[in-house]
Formats: C-alpha cells, sequence, structure tokens
C-alpha cells in the first residue's frame, strides 16, 4: 500500500508510523526526520533547511520533492510506502502524483490525524526523541524505561529545537493555512480517512489498522 499520513505538530504521525510500517513492511519516509539528519550533518541541503525549520515555516517545494523522488527509487519503497509529513502542501502533492504516475502507481489511503490544536503544546513540549531512530517519547504519555534514554539502544534522548510553545505557532499555521488545502485535494480523491488523534496512542494504533485493512 501507499498510504500518506497528514496531521498538525503532535498530532501522532511519527508514533505511529513505525507500527504501520512493522505491520505491513513498508519503507517509511519522514521528510521532517530526514531534514533533522541533513541538519545535524551540516549538509548543503541541511544548512538551506535551518533556518525556515528553526522558525517553524516550511522549507521549499523543491527541496523536500527532490528528497522524496530519490529516496522512492529505494527498492524497498517499490511495493509500498508510508510518507510522515509530506505532502505538505498542493504543489507538494502534485508533483507526488507526477512521480508516481511515471512509476505506474498511486496513492491508495490519506491518514487524516484530527485534532485539537489546544491539545498540542502540551504533546509538543514534553516529547523528546531518539534522533537517529526519530523514536518519540513523553514525559507523561510515553515515558522512556530508563530516564533519558532510549529503550532500544540506551542512547540519549533530545529535544528538538522547534518544540517550543512559540515555535509550535508558526507551525500551526503553515499546517492550517498550506497543509489543510492538502487533506482537501486527497478528499476530492475519496481516499481521506479522519482519524479522531486525541485518542490514546494504542486506540489510534486500531483505528489506523482498521483504516488500512
Ligand atoms: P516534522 O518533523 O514533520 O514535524 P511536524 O509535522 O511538526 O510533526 P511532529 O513530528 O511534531 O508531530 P508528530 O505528528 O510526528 O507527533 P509525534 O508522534 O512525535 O517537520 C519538522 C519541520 O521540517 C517542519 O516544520 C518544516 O520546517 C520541515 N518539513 C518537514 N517536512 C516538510 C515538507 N514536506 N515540506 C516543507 N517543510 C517540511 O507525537 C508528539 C508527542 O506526543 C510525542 O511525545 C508522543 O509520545 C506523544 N503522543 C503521540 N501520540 C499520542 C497520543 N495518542 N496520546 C498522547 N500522547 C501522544
Ligand atoms: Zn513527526
Amino acid at each position: 500500500k501507499r498510504v500518506i499520513l497528514v496531521g498538525p505538530p503532535g498530532s501522532g504521525k511519527g508514533t505511529q508510523s513505525p507500527i504501520i510500517k512493522d505491520e505491513y513492511c513498508l519503507c517509511h519516509l519522514a521528510t521532517g526526520d530526514m531534514l533533522r539528519a541533513a541538519v545535524a550533518a551540516k549538509s548543503p541541503l541541511g544548512i538551506k533547511a535551518k533556518e525556515a525549520m528553526d522558525k517553524g515555516e516550511l522549507v521549499s517545494d523543491d527541496l523536500v520533492v527532490g528528497i522524496i523522488d530519490e529516496a522512492l527509487k529505494k527498492p524497498s519503497c517499490q511495493k509500498g510506502f508510508i510518507l510522515d509529513g509530506f505532502p505538505r502542501t498542493v504543489v507538494q502533492a502534485q508533483k507526488l502524483d507526477e512521480m508516481l504516475e511515471n512509476r505506474g502507481a498511486k496513492v491508495d489511503k490519506v491518514l487524516n490525524f484530527a485534532i485539537d490544536d489546544a491539545i498540542l503544546e502540551e504533546r509538543i513540549t514534553g516529547r523528546w526523541i531518539h534522533p537517529s531512530s526519530g523514536r518519540a517519547y513523553h514525559t507523561k504519555f510515553a515515558p522512556p524505561k530508563g530516564p533519558g534514554v532510549d529503550d532500544v539502544t540506551g542512547e540519549p534522548l533530545i529535544q528538538r529545537k522547534d518544540d517550543t510553545a512559540a515555535v509550535l505557532k508558526s507551525r500551526l499555521e503553515a499546517f492550517h493555512k498550506q497543509t489543510e488545502p492538502v487533506i482537501d485535494y486527497y478528499n476530492k480523491k475519496g481516499i481521506v480517512a479522519n482519524l479522531p488523534a486525541e485518542k490514546p496512542p494504542q486506540e489510534v494504533t486500531a483505528d489506523v489498522k482498521k483504516a488500512l485493512s
């Protein structure tokens, strides 16, 4: 299956995607994780992306379309994929359709993580991540087994630079202005499943599985 996860910052996309990936053996591409890795490595891509990311604005369409186009060539991504955080503008959605058309494929399902903005600040400011895997924890909702370390590797967890209440405001603004139209774009194709994302993680997982079955 070719699946897209859409939702505001903190809606649970990154929390659910590894579970979907394990279940359906798909390739998992998260543009935010890929961009953060580029920023950490100070690669030319990372240098271009950093300023917008720190401010909570979107990086340019060309930049992320290029990353996805390249990543979709991987053998593991030929049968299906989950895209987390892409497409985030209508232009990106159109470009994705073009890329897939050239490969004789199309998007099968869009999971829309629907949640009230008011819940997101607590989720975002309490999040800790394991940078190399992208695994997310939460001081209150999903604490790690050992304090401050990743359950799998034992490596230290960090907080994202854009996970402040102030930057969250810009990220939400970008979501409502630039990404909500993407949901309409896919609604017109009749492939959107709306998931109530304020439920506990296990219940969201059950809804995700139902939507994909
Ligand atoms: P990106 O990394 O995609 O960030 P985002 O969209 O803001 O989403 P988040 O990662 O914050 O939220 P999430 O839904 O994954 O939440 P999570 O599951 O971790 O993008 C970052 C930046 O990169 C952008 O601002 C932009 O600059 C750039 N960028 C990326 N893609 C781009 C693109 N396509 N075009 C242009 N620019 C792009 O959960 C959050 C917390 O809540 C965690 O602590 C988790 O443990 C907890 N939690 C999760 N689910 C639940 C639940 N059900 N109940 C309680 N707690 C929960
Ligand atoms: Zn995420």
